[in-house]
């Protein structure tokens, strides 16, 4: 089994948005696993609004030593990937994650204020001693993404593939699909892309 973090320190950048997304593509090529350790319960919520029964959730789970042992479980349980959602915020269960992950995506919004946050959210990861990538995230100019590609490059990868701002993300959510299965091409595109990349990057 694989883990994937989303993790940054930076609030609303479009983690949970993410996992949903590469949850819902994983799940057309193996067994995916979520957990969520945002007391927030963004991903908790999403999934109960789900129709589908394909992630197996595993939610309400705050402390590090439980999420350590939810984690040995899943990994008995034959499942090829775990996502695992955090908040926006550093603590001890966030530091136990980040330890269990394969590879940590960091999603940046090209924005100062996000861009601000990369330093801290790169030497907490750095501290768990994983590997981490970038991923622009709703975006909008491809000069500005560019642009932030290449400040973030000084800091680690960065995910050739981005995650575009689009409506149909939000609206998608609402019926807790994501915008790939609500039917639009271009965001179903970008959430392949970026699988297919993120796999590559693990091996
Ligand atoms: N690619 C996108 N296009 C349009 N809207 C987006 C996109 N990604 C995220 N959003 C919207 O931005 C808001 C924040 O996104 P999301 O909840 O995924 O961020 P987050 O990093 O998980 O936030 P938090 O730190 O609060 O957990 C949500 O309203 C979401 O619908
Ligand atoms: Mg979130």
């Amino acid at each position: 089994m694989q883990v994937i973090v989303l993790a940054t320190q930076k609030g609303g950048s479009g983690k949970s948005t993410i996992a949903r997304s590469i949850a819902a593509e994983l799940t057309r090529r193996g067994r995916v696993a979520l957990l969520d350790i945002d007391p927030q319960g963004s991903l908790t919520k999403w999934w109960q609004r789900r129709e589908t029964e394909d992630l197996q959730l595993i939610t309400g789970l705050t402390r590090a030593d439980q999420i350590s042992k939810a984690v040995e479980t899943l990994r008995g349980q034959g499942f090829d990937w775990l996502i695992i959602d955090t908040p926006g915020a550093r603590d001890e269960a966030t530091r136990i994650a980040l330890r269990s992950a394969d590879l940590v995506l960091v999603p940046v919004h090209p924005s100062q204020d996000d861009l601000d946050a990369v330093g801290p959210t790169v030497a907490e990861i750095r501290d768990a001693g994983a590997n981490f990538i970038f991923v622009l995230s709703r975006t909008t100019r491809a000069r500005i993404v560019d642009e932030t590609g290449r400040l973030l490059a000084a800091h680690g990868r960065v995910a050739p593939a981005i995650v575009g701002a689009r409506v149909a993300h939000g609206e998608a959510a609402t019926r807790g699909l994501t915008a790939a299965e609500a039917g639009n091409a271009a965001a179903a595109d970008e959430v392949r892309e970026l699988v297919n990349y993120v796999l590559e990057v693990m091996g």
